[in-house]
């Protein structure tokens, strides 16, 4: 929660709060990666799955620690843990304008969907999701 409460921009309400994220960790075909530095937790990254399509729900590096491939190491170890449960493929959805959709085509990714105007920020303004998806 640390790490939650660093990584996102308060501007867009996009954390999860201690609770949700403990309800998520429970549900069967869920599961959490940390990204850990001796005891200090650097990023995580958390996937839910139905069936054989996992979606990433949340993908977070602590800002003092990002630029340094903890970000797509995460997502890389998603992809792996995805595929040893047989999972096929994998999407995501994410708010236009966040840097993550680099990291998201570079590891072949392709947008599929814009749901116009679907996220508001703290400011009003509106910004699209972006839906990405993979095969694996
Ligand atoms: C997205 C995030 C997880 C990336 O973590 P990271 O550890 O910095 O990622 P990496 O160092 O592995 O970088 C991976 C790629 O992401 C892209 N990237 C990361 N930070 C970037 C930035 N500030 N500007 C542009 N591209 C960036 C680059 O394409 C980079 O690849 P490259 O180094 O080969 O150019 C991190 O920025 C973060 O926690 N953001 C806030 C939370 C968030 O919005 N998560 C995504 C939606 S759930």
């Amino acid at each position: 929660m640390t790490v939650m409460a660093r990584a996102f921009d308060p501007a867009f309400g996009e954390a999860w709060t201690a609770p949700q994220l403990a309800g998520m960790t429970t549900m069967d075909g869920t599961w959490l990666t940390l990204a850990r530095l001796d005891a200090a937790t650097l990023g995580f990254a958390l996937v839910r799955s139905i069936f054989d399509e996992a979606e990433l729900l949340l993908l977070a590096v602590d800002p003092g620690w990002r630029g340094r491939g903890i970000g797509s190491a995460l997502l890389n170890d998603s992809i792996a843990a995805a595929r040893l449960r047989g999972i096929k493929s994998m999407h995501l959805e994410v708010r236009s304008g966040n840097n993550a959709v680099n990291l998201y085509k570079n590891s072949g990714f392709l947008h599929v969907n814009t749901r116009c105007n679907y996220y508001r920020g703290n400011d009003n303004r509106l910004y699209d999701a972006l839906s990405f998806r993979r095969d694996l």
